[in-house]
C-alpha cells in the first residue's frame, strides 16, 4: 500500500512526505512527483510551462503518477492539480490511502511568496485572489481524498505525528499482520530477519543480532520474526 498527499500548493505536502516516510520505518521510500519531473525533464516545472506549455507538464505528471501507483511502501507527494485528475484520482485511491493537506489561502500565500516565480499559475497581480479560484475549482476533488488535515497553524512533526496515529493501526499487526501479509513481506524481507515494534517493522537483519542492532532498541512491545524467502510456488496472486 501507498500513503498519498494530495492538496495545494504550500500545504506541506513535501515537507511532511519525508518525514513520513521516515516515520513508518524501514522498507519504506518517500517519492515527489514534481521533483521526478523536475529530474527527467531536466528542468524547473516552471520552465516547463514557459517553454512547452502547461498540456506538456500534465502529460508527465500522469506517466509519473502512473508509474509510482503501480509501485507500493512509498509515500507519494504530489503536485497541486493531480488529484482533480479521475484517472489518476481512482488510481491513487486504489493503490492506498489518500491523505488531503489543507491551509487557509492567505497562509498558503505567505508560505509560496518568496518563490512566487516558481508557481506558474499564481503568476497574477492578485496571487491572493488567484489561490483562492483554484481553491474553489478544486474543492469537490480534494473532498475525495480519505482524510483532511489543515495545515494552518500546526507544526511539520504534528501533521506527520496525526497521520501516523490514524494509519499505523491500517499498517502493521505484529504477527497477525505477519500472517496476512506473509507474501509481501517474503518479496521484501525474504530470508531475513524483521524487528516489529508497536505493530510496524522497523528493522530488518540478515541474523537476528543484526536486525536487533539496526532496530536500535528492544524497548517496548518488540517482536523478531523470520521471513521465509518468496516461493514462487506458494505466493498467492
Ligand atoms: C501545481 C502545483 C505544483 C506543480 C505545478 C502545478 C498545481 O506543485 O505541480 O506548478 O496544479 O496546483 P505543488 O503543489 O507541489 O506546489
Amino acid at each position: 500500500m501507498n500513503i498519498t498527499l494530495v492538496g495545494f500548493m504550500g500545504t506541506g505536502k513535501s515537507s511532511v512526505g519525508r518525514r513520513l516516510a521516515k516515520r513508518m520505518g524501514v522498507g519504506w521510500t518517500f517519492v515527489d512527483v514534481d521533483a521526478e519531473i523536475e529530474r527527467s525533464a531536466h528542468m524547473p516545472i516552471s520552465q516547463i510551462f514557459t517553454e512547452r506549455g502547461e498540456p506538456v507538464f500534465r502529460r508527465l505528471e500522469r506517466r509519473w503518477v502512473k508509474r509510482m501507483a503501480r509501485a507500493t511502501h512509498q509515500v507519494i507527494s504530489t503536485g497541486g492539480g493531480v488529484f482533480v485528475d479521475e484517472e489518476l484520482r481512482g488510481l491513487l485511491r486504489a493503490s492506498g490511502a489518500v491523505i488531503c493537506l489543507t491551509a487557509r489561502p492567505q497562509v498558503i500565500l505567505d508560505r509560496v511568496k518568496h518563490k512566487l516565480q516558481m508557481r506558474p499559475l499564481l503568476r497574477s497581480d492578485d496571487p491572493l485572489a488567484r489561490i483562492r479560484t483554484l481553491l474553489k475549482e478544486r474543492e469537490a476533488a480534494y473532498a475525495k481524498a480519505d482524510l483532511t488535515i489543515d495545515t494552518s497553524d500546526v507544526t511539520i512533526d504534528e501533521v506527520v505525528e496525526r497521520i501516523w496515529a490514524l494509519l499505523n493501526p491500517l499498517l502493521c499487526k505484529g504477527w497477525q499482520y505477519l500472517q496476512q501479509h506473509g507474501d509481501e513481506l517474503a518479496g521484501k524481507y525474504g530470508g531475513q530477519y524483521v524487528v516489529v515494534r508497536e505493530g510496524r517493522v522497523i528493522a530488518c537483519g540478515k541474523t537476528h543480532l543484526e536486525a536487533y542492532q539496526k532496530a536500535g532498541t528492544t524497548e517496548g512491545e518488540t517482536g523478531i520474526y523470520y521471513i521465509p524467502p518468496a516461493s514462487r510456488s506458494t505466493a498467492s496472486a
